[in-house]
């Protein structure tokens, strides 16, 4: 069994081989962290001397390949390395940004994508993603909420796995699988004010009920790996945090994985003024339970110290480095060191046409049509004239999004591309940028940028150009947003809104063109209370890879009917972030004579598009909605079935979401919660019956007993088509 052979190998090692299974260093590219401060020299020494356990950022087979060699051919036991890179949405085929993919709703195409990314990713020679990012996010002011799946535990929990599923297959050591990474633990999406690092103020029961889902999820899922991340949660930093890394994942979970450190966290304990330096700072994340130490160079100068101190014990190192190998041999890589290094695979199944052809399909499951008026949308394909105007129109670098890996730069297709490829001849498709929204990068192509965000606001000259040939256009297609690395790491903004001069542009051309239909780009949910007063239609497009334009294509001229639904809420206004619609009532939710009520004497309370929301080019009806029973037993099931109609003259799909309340409980419970949704095609007219069964999975949670448990009381069911659902039943639930 893997178990006995990682134990003879253990019996096998000296304490610095040991040591070393715990380092990871980076390779040359050190575009995700600070530059490395010690030499390369440093870092092939050790590979000699097997005292290095893993390389992140380390592309191509032949790197690999010279890589693991080094360690092959010097060191003593000749243990391999695992090979780790960022593959967050795609290897070189790019899919959509994962909160864009996310609002699929559509798992099976998740967990499709992921498998694809880890063919590119294996057949290049890596074995290990650090991906899904399953940190629930409700702060569009932070840059990494375009990582992960939004606001909703529940919906981060379900596609989290997907995504393992996808990565991983059924069998790691298949060369087309990869090692998973379930991110960051914990608390990293809570970052206060959503300035990305910064300090986590969460109480235990929230931690719980919220935080903590999605990563027991992708623990039963399998996930071969976890990375702690670089916040504090209530004054601990995540990665010193005994009890979330040993006491839950590790005992209470019973995880069998590793637990790698996010860059740098564990010399970043000083900083955070937890640790006195690297050698404290090593005692604490050993003992919490981190097991793999990235860029800190923490571990390979300390640990030996500290045992021989008593400060951490050698069962303590064992663990880890079993956990490490475990991997490992369930990857292959004992078997053969260089199973993913093989040029043909490298050559021929990367980038492939059937992979962009996915691509394309996800893209377009992707977007959320978030307004339709006077059914504008879809487009003619017989216009005689298209505006396709501004900054993001003829980008083809926009759409690749952040964490692009291994895409070449400038490779999306743009929309200006796609609308060309999707229509006849007989259209005059006008191009204009009008404006310009590049952010000076510190070198060209670089995703590194200058600080503060500058945009141009002084050069009017292009939207000139743009007024003139929307005027003399029948329709306007107003390509605007975000640029890719407006979102990301390190890239939290207080305003949400448009930068430079987006606005200015968009009231130009309203002046003179009403039949504008906005397409929207962009990592976060944004301020789009002007756009959505003036503009009909709005398609949110996301970042959307290698197919961006001939996807958003497909869904402007009805080749496809959208499906896309928000997995995050989109405010009126940034003051109401963080925004989400799980909140609790609070003792004052509403009242239209008082003052003192929870809201804002400025702006609504909820949504401007609310979190499920989305629309499509035909409509759907609810009715019906019945309970197999109306009072259940703590472990008892019940049915909740509503009918479905399309009540539009087109096919389309629709998904169908589910959410509870429990009235009263021992701690106050969200308005709603996500329990359930499926995503179903319903041809034009039909009527579908969609059931789900609701049972004591559905209605527990971390109780104020510190378990999980389902507590008695009364219970309300909404079944409909976003978070605003109003068809609703309910049933009580009875102690025995
Ligand atoms: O995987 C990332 C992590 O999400 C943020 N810091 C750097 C890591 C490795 O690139």
């Amino acid at each position: 069994t893997i178990e006995s052979k990682v134990d003879s190998i253990l019996s096998l090692m000296y304490l610095n081989e040991k040591i070393g299974q715990l380092v990871q260093y980076s390779g040359g590219w050190d575009a995700t962290g600070p530059s490395s401060s010690k030499g390369d020299q440093h870092k092939l020494d050790k590979l000699k001397k097997g005292e290095v356990g893993s390389m992140l950022n380390v592309s191509s087979v032949s790197a690999i390949r010279e890589t693991q060699k080094l360690v092959m051919e010097h060191s003593r036991l000749k243990i391999p390395l695992i090979f780790g890179y960022d593959v967050i949405h795609g290897y070189k085929t790019i899919f959509p940004i994962p909160l864009g993919e996310t609002a699929s709703w559509d798992l099976d195409i998740i967990e499709q994508s992921a498998s694809i990314a880890a063919k590119e990713t294996a057949a290049s020679g890596i074995n290990w993603t650090f991906a899904p990012m399953i940190d629930v996010s409700r702060d569009a002011r932070w840059g990494r909420i375009m990582e992960g799946a939004g606001e909703d535990p529940y919906l981060n929990s379900v596609v989290g796995v997907a995504r393992i599923n996808g990565f991983q297959g059924n069998d790691l050591s298949d060369i087309h699988t990869i090692a998973a990474c379930a991110k960051h633990f914990a608390g990293y999406g809570f970052s206060e004010a959503g300035r990305d690092y910064n300090t986590v103020s969460i109480g235990e029961y929230e931690l719980h009920n919220t935080i903590l889902p999605p990563f027991k999820a992708a623990a039963e899922a399998g996930v071969a790996t976890f990375m702690n991340s670089f916040n504090d949660i209530d004054g601990i930093p995540a990665t010193g945090h005994k009890l979330l890394q040993r006491d839950i994942l590790k005992n209470e979970w019973d995880w069998d994985g590793f637990v790698v450190s996010d860059w740098g966290s564990i010399g970043e304990m000083i900083a955070h003024g937890y640790a006195e330096d690297k050698k404290h700072a090593s005692e604490i994340a050993m003992n919490a339970g981190s097991d793999m130490d990235m860029e800190s160079y923490a571990y390979e100068a300390h640990l030996e110290s500290l045992l021989k101190e008593d400060k951490i014990s050698i069962a303590q190192i064992d663990e880890a480095v079993k956990r490490i190998l475990r991997i490992k041999f369930e990857l292959g890589l004992f078997d053969d060191p260089y199973k993913y290094c093989n040029e043909d695979r490298e050559a021929s199944e990367v980038y492939t046409k059937e992979h962009l052809a996915i691509a394309r399909d996800v893209a377009k499951k992707s977007i959320v049509l978030l307004k339709n008026e006077n059914k504008i949308l879809p487009l003619s394909k017989k216009l005689k004239s298209i505006a396709v105007i501004g900054p993001l129109a003829n980008d083809k670098n926009s759409p690749l999004g952040n964490w692009r890996a291994k895409a070449t730069y400038n490779s999306a297709v743009s929309v200006f591309e796609g609308i060309k490829n999707a229509i006849d001849n007989n259209t005059v498709v006008h191009y204009a940028k009008g404006i310009n929204l590049t952010i000076p990068t510190v070198e060209e192509g670089s995703n590194q940028f200058l600080h503060p965000l500058k945009f141009n606001t002084t050069d009017r000259t292009g939207i000139d150009e743009a007024v003139e040939i929307a005027k003399k256009s029948e329709m306007v297609v107003l390509a605007i947003g975000e640029d890719a690395y407006q979102t990301g790491e390190g890239r939290s903004q207080t305003n949400i809104g448009f930068f430079g001069l987006q606005n200015e542009l968009l009231e130009a051309v309203y002046k003179v063109n009403k039949n504008i239909v906005i397409v929207l780009m962009n990592g976060r949910p944004m301020d789009l209370s002007r756009v959505s007063e003036i503009a009909p239609a709005i398609l949110e497009c996301w970042h959307l890879g290698s197919e961006s334009g001939n996807a958003i294509a497909d869904v402007l001229f009805g080749d496809y009917n959208p499906s896309g639904k928000l997995p995050v809420s989109f405010p009126h206004h940034v003051g109401q972030e963080p925004l989400y619609y799980n909140q609790k009532n609070t003792g004052r939710p509403y009242s239209a004579t008082h003052v003192t009520f929870s809201g804002y004497r400025d702006a609504p309370k909820s949504a401007l598009y609310p979190f499920g929301f989305g629309l499509s080019y035909t409509t759907f009806d609810y009715n019906k909605l019945e309970l197999s029973k109306n009072d259940i037993s703590k472990d008892g099931e019940l049915k909740v079935s509503v009918n479905v109609t399309n009540t539009g003259d087109r096919d389309g799909e629709e998904v169908v979401q589910l959410y509870i309340r429990d009235l009263v409980g021992s701690l106050v419970r969200p308005i709603k919660e996500l329990k359930g949704f499926k995503k179903l095609m319903l041809k034009a007219g039909e009527t579908k019956t969609v059931t789900f069964v609701i049972n004591s999975k559905t209605l527990e949670f971390y109780t104020a007993n510190k378990k999980w448990e389902v507590e008695p009381g009364e219970f309300n069911v909404w079944v409909g088509g976003d978070s605003n659902a109003t068809l609703k039943g309910s049933f009580k639930v009875s102690s025995n």
